[in-house]
């Protein structure tokens, strides 16, 4: 299918130049001269069980999975309680405080769509935007800029748990009223902030599309991202632009997959997201730390090159997928042997958890591995880790790795350097 934007059509019947765009993008930030650096408040407004396993485990149910789930297999009453307990204390305006004091400038904040609006059969509980909304306002007064990354979509964009709902195949993209609700919600996302972009200078109109399952995927996910620009981009109802960028993800394809996507200069805004993990395979959790290291490094040059702002929205310094529930809640990790399929690596004792039982020299390798990806990311537009915090992962979290010494007070503050050779 012909992507067709809106954004075009609007240019094209009022007689514009698509050229007397010249200018610089006068976006939220200043992308392109700046480094974003940032985290990822995972597990709040979207919950994943590998970030509050006591969440799951407390309901007493190995059924309950996901969000969907804690939804439909317990007592509303009960899971809302739980709920609003949860987004009251996993993120509060004190985390904002202590990532600005780290030096970040960004926070990526995913939020399902449920937040927004709920079909007829579909379990989610609500009450989510209070959230969102104080989100904004905490970003705002400690001069953090705030992405909204939409990381559920109706029937679910990869079928993962953090998508809301684990499935086996996902049922966004072959299902049109799903991708116009999906579209519904970008829209009233883009005319929230659209006066605030410079502190919601963002939006991710859709985290992590299952483009491993092929063209059925990718043909809709790339309509969807010219659909999501003309939502994004010109929320005024108008001809007038708004100054929130676009954040497309590369759907797990190559960069280079999306060469002339929405480039410049007939459209401008738009940057690419790509999510950097070197955990979530046989071989990947088979590599040795050095391996591990000249991975990351490796991907220097395509982030540089790519003709959009590339940012790394998602990576991390864990070399192993051991965190409990990583994988799903009741699935194992391949490192040690558990995952279905998977061989023995070694153990995953001192290996996750908290961080008191990690060795000095396992610290010195997450030091030396979030340096190595640090450097390699701000080759381009730059980095935001996954994730803030989690209950029992230490390895993943940029609070546990301020509080013992693997990631600077500073950012730029780096031990090895050259650690990329
Ligand atoms: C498509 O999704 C909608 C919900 O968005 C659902 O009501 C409808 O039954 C689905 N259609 C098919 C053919 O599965």
């Amino acid at each position: 299918m012909a992507p067709f934007p809106r954004a075009m059509f609007a240019r094209a019947i009022l007689g514009l130049s698509i050229l007397s765009s010249a200018v610089a993008f006068n976006g939220g930030f200043p992308y392109g001269s700046e480094k974003v650096r940032g985290v990822n408040l995972g597990g709040w407004l979207v919950l994943e069980p590998w970030i509050t396993p006591s969440l799951f485990d407390d309901t007493g149910n190995a059924g309950i999975v996901d969000e969907w789930t804690y939804g439909s297999l317990q007592s509303l009453t009960v899971a809302e309680e739980a709920l609003t307990n949860h987004w009251n204390t996993w993120i509060t305006e004190s985390d904002f405080a202590a990532i600005a004091a780290a030096g970040l400038n960004h926070v990526r904040l995913p939020i399902g769509y449920w937040a927004f609006e709920v079909g007829p059969g579909e379990p989610y509980i609500q009450g989510q935007l209070p959230y969102l909304q104080k989100a904004i306002t905490w970003a705002t007064q400690n001069n953090l800029k705030l992405i909204i990354d939409l990381h559920g979509a109706p029937g679910s964009q990869n079928g993962f748990d953090n998508s809301g709902h684990r499935i086996s195949f996902p049922g966004w993209h072959s299902n049109a009223t799903n991708v116009q609700r999906t579209d519904t919600i970008i829209k009233q996302i883009a005319s929230m902030v659209a006066d605030n972009y410079e502190n919601v200078p963002i939006i991710a109109p859709l985290n992590e599309p299952a483009g491993f399952d092929g063209d059925a995927v990718l043909s809709v996910v790339r309509q969807y991202w010219y659909d999501s620009f003309g939502n994004i981009r010109y929320p005024f109802g108008s001809a007038q632009q708004s100054n929130t960028v676009e954040l497309i993800h590369d759907a797990f394809q190559p960069l280079s997959y999306w060469d002339g996507v929405l480039t410049y200069p007939d459209y401008e805004g738009v940057a690419m997201d790509t999510h950097i993990y070197t955990i979530f395979s046989q071989a990947e959790v088979e590599m040795t730390q050095a391996q591990h290291i000249s991975t990351v490094c490796a991907k220097q040059s395509s982030l540089s090159s790519f003709d959009l702002w590339t940012i790394v929205g998602e990576w991390t310094p864990a070399a192993t997928d051991c965190a409990t529930y990583l994988n799903g809640r009741g699935i194992g990790s391949r490192y040690d042997g558990t995952y279905p399929g998977s061989t023995f690596v070694g153990s995953c004792t001192g290996l996750t958890g908290s961080a008191s039982t990690f060795s000095s020299s396992y610290k010195t390798f997450l030091r030396q591995f979030w340096e190595a990806q640090v450097i390699s990311y701000e080759k381009g537009q730059g980095w935001i880790q996954w994730t803030w915090k989690a209950e029992n992962a230490d390895e993943w979290t940029y609070q546990a790795g301020l509080a013992n010494g693997w990631i600077p007070q500073n950012p730029t503050d780096l031990i090895y350097p050259n650690i990329c050779g």
